[in-house]
């Protein structure tokens, strides 16, 4: 019997990875071409839920099938012992271990020698040691007939300055002096172009090819939902399912939400799926989407972010900066700091012309009904000559998720946000 075969939890491969095939080409050419393209190391930037972990997990599956060794690593919230450059270091090590020399080659084989001996050199070298560690993985997985190594670290934004500089040096080193196969793919939140890469030791990520990942537009985003279907034998109402897909606008995580629910609601693979299981499920994957992603990011802003986001709302595509700045009654200046603050975040994307949209389309409903609200308050004060209650926010208050803080310079300041 088939299972669901849709995806709704961060970091899960989805049955169909739409509008991604440019980009899985890309690899495929640069890694066959080697460290001398630019790609070969590379940051993958995109909002939250765009799909970064899932783009790590094919770019790996295609570079294990053309023969590549992967290390991977997550550069958790930093805690104590949770060191991302030691982590490589020590997988390095354990991975020379498993690698065995070919059984039908002769034990004199020069390759096989050297193997022995990168085995045996590893044995007395430290975890702590990445460049050594690296560069022998390199050269054993080239003895034994591979392609090379492949890093590749998610939560990029995540990372420590320690951290980073020992693998930039690594990767300088290895990759870029002498030209070995050692390739690299971060992932991580838009914001690192501004927070962390402009920052002392990051200089080589800085240089690094930028891959960005965005919503899939909407004729991927139908086949995100049919070709599972399609493959598991289920019919459905196309017609209505394009109305349910573009409820979506494209989010991945929402994608494989509705595909879940209409899958439930209709009992397939058993039964098909038609329009009235597709409707509930728009409504399920509504609620899935706030609960799961929307809800919690909203809470995380602070309520100048969120009177822009209220201001945006109120047109029903894109927003312009002097349209935002004309309903706030503030300046240009206001608007671009807090522009370039929710773009940083991921909550909202920069659209064509210049023009903003909303990373999460549900976000959008939220700020809606936070504007709603503050509009029946107003009018209850003014019904029962209530005074405001609370004078309008005067600090900045954003959310700072590296120092898990809210910044407590004034609202609209410029430059950097500070928590003492
Ligand atoms: N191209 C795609 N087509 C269909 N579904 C996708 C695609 N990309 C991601 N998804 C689905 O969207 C959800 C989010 O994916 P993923 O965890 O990779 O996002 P992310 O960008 O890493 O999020 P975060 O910023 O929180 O780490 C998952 O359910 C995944 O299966
Ligand atoms: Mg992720």
């Amino acid at each position: 019997m088939t299972g669901n075969p849709f995806k709704p939890s961060f970091g899960q491969l989805p049955p169909h990875l739409a509008g991604r095939d440019e980009l899985l080409s890309n690899v495929r050419a640069t890694l066959s071409a080697g460290p001398g393209r630019p790609e070969f190391t590379s940051l993958v930037l995109g909002a939250r839920g765009t799909g970064k972990t899932v783009c790590l997990l094919a770019i790996r599956d295609e570079a294990e099938a053309a023969g590549w060794h992967v290390i991977q690593r997550e550069a958790l919230v930093p805690e104590a012992g949770d060191e991302v450059a030691s982590g490589i270091a020590e997988d390095c090590l354990g991975a020379l271990e498993t690698i065995d020399p070919p059984p039908k080659r002769r034990l004199t084989d020069i390759g096989i020698l050297k193997l022995l001996s990168l085995k045996w050199e590893n044995r007395e070298a430290r975890p702590q040691d990445l460049q050594k560690s690296l560069s022998n993985l390199v050269e054993a997985t080239q003895s034994e007939g591979g392609a090379g190594v492949l890093l590749i670290v998610d939560e990029f934004h995540n990372i420590r300055a320690k951290d980073a500089s020992r693998i930039a040096s690594a990767l300088q080193r290895i990759t870029k002096d002498q030209g070995k196969p050692l390739a690299f793919f971060g992932a991580g939140l838009p914001h690192i172009e501004y927070t962390l890469l402009p920052n002392k030791g990051f200089t080589f990520f800085q240089r690094c090819y930028r891959q960005d990942i965005e919503r899939v537009n909407h004729s991927d985003a139908i086949k995100a939902v049919v070709f599972p279907l399609q493959e598991s034998g289920v019919q459905v109402d196309t017609e209505h399912l394009k109305l349910a897909v573009a409820a979506t606008q494209g989010y991945p995580f929402s994608l494989q939400s509705l595909g879940f629910h209409m899958w439930e609601q209709a009992g397939a693979p058993h039964n098909d799926i038609a329009a009235e299981h597709i409707d509930v499920a728009v409504e399920l994957m509504r609620d899935e989407v706030a609960r799961k992603v929307s809800v919690p990011t909203w809470n995380r802003l602070s309520q100048v972010d969120r009177r822009f986001l209220g201001a945006m709302a109120q047109d029903d595509g894109p927003s312009r900066s002097a349209d935002i700045a004309r309903r706030l009654d503030v300046d240009g200046r206001y608007v671009s700091t807090y522009r370039k603050r929710l773009l940083n975040e991921g909550v909202v994307v920069a659209a064509d012309r210049g023009l903003l949209a909303f990373a999460n389309p549900m976000l959008r409903d939220l700020a809606l009904e936070h504007e709603a609200e503050a509009a029946a308050m107003e009018a209850a004060r003014q019904r029962y000559s209530m005074k405001p209650s609370k004078p309008p926010a005067s600090r900045c208050d954003a959310w700072m998720p590296r120092s898990e803080a809210r910044c407590v310079r004034p609202e609209g300041h410029a430059g950097p946000h500070r928590s003492r």
